[in-house]
């Protein structure tokens, strides 16, 4: 017998106010055709005063807890992913740990910018395969809005706030056996740090920076690793692309997205889009799309769903999960 991980609740949260295209507009020379044709966004949601990345988080957190059915005492891990953290430290993830009012386990946070929630994934997976930990709680939560320059066109219209959570509970299944998360699949080549990353931080000049980025660069390489790790994941399983359900793929970009289903052959109706209406929410995108196809019923038991993103560092990575 073995350890699996299960997803056994999912939940998300977006901040109330919206920014739509046309509101865009009104704060740089850009318009609603621009930025639809280019990215397929049309409105992000803006985190108010107050309202920060530990705010989301727990809010996301509670809503995977109740689907879950289990209480934050009975979880023994809490990974948030984010590059948005509340503090420099300590972790935004003690923060909602605390927020949770739990006395036990352990907590920490993961930095992989977009592809934070698939390397947070991965570590409480490890965890639960290693034995250690019994209930996992595994959150992308970010307040990107606060590190964009708004005054650069070319990345302010890009991104979002939110948040998304997962809760993972450990079960036994036989060696083989297709049960929970089936692999996670882990990738970066610092070499490429230099087509996003911001211009400052703490260790560098004691500020937090902004958004920079090469955006056609980023984009060829999207395409490129994203292909190539999607692949790795399914031949890991002996699976084909015609075998998954669901692509729950990093909502940067829907040219991006087209880019990635059209290499599997994936058609439009198995693949989990919200970039439209919530943009670019870095580490919180895949857990808030996953979230939406289960509450709507799309993603459904025995489905096998596949979770991929790529974002600075350059990181990339994907999870394979029989649901
Ligand atoms: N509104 C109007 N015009 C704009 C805007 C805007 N918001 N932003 C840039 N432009 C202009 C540029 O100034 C440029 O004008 P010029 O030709 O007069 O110089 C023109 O539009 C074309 O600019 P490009 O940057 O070449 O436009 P491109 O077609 O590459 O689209 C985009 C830009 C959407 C950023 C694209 O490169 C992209 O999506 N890249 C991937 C980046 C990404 O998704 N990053 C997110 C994080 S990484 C990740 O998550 C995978």
């Amino acid at each position: 017998m073995a350890y699996r991980s299960r997803i056994i609740g999912t939940g998300s949260h977006l901040p109330d106010k919206v920014l739509t295209n046309a509101d865009m507009a009104k704060l740089v020379d850009t318009t609603d055709e621009w930025i639809v044709e280019r990215t397929g966004i049309r409105q992000r949601h803006i985190a108010k005063e107050g309202e920060t990345t530990s705010v989301l988080a727990f809010q996301a957190a509670e809503n995977a807890l109740e689907m879950a059915g289990v209480t934050a005492h009975d979880i023994d891990l809490v990974i948030v992913a984010t590059t948005t953290p509340d503090n420099t430290f300590p972790s935004t993830a003690t923060k909602v740990q605390a927020m949770l009012g739990m006395e036990n386990g352990a907590a920490f946070d993961v930095q992989a910018v977009c592809s934070g929630f698939v390397y947070a994934l991965a570590t409480a997976d490890n965890f639960i395969r290693s034995g250690q930990v019994k209930h996992a709680l595994v959150i992308g939560a970010e307040v990107f809005s606060r590190i964009v320059d708004w005054a650069d066109r070319s990345t302010c219209v890009l991104f979002g706030d939110g948040a998304g959570a997962v809760v993972l509970k450990s079960v036994e299944a036989e060696e083989g056996e297709q049960v929970g998360i089936l692999s996670t699949h882990l990738h970066s080549d610092g070499k490429l740090r230099d087509l996003l990353y911001t211009d400052g931080g703490p260790g560098t000049n004691s500020t937090v920076g902004h958004v920079r980025m090469l955006g056609r660069e980023l984009f060829r390489h999207a395409v490129n690793n994203l292909a190539s790790v999607v692949d790795e994941a399914l031949e890991a399983n002996g699976l084909k692309a015609e075998d998954i359900s669901w692509l729950v793929p990093h909502q940067a970009n829907k040219r991006i997205l087209d880019g990635t289903a059209r290499k599997l052959g994936m058609g439009e109706d198995r693949v989990v889009v919200t970039v439209d209406r919530h943009a670019n929410t870095s580490a919180a995108s895949v857990p808030l799309a996953l979230d939406e196809a289960v509450r709507d019923g799309r993603i459904k038991p025995g489905d096998l769903v596949l979770m991929e993103a790529m974002g600075g560092g350059l990181t990339w990575g994907a999870a394979l999960v029989r649901w």
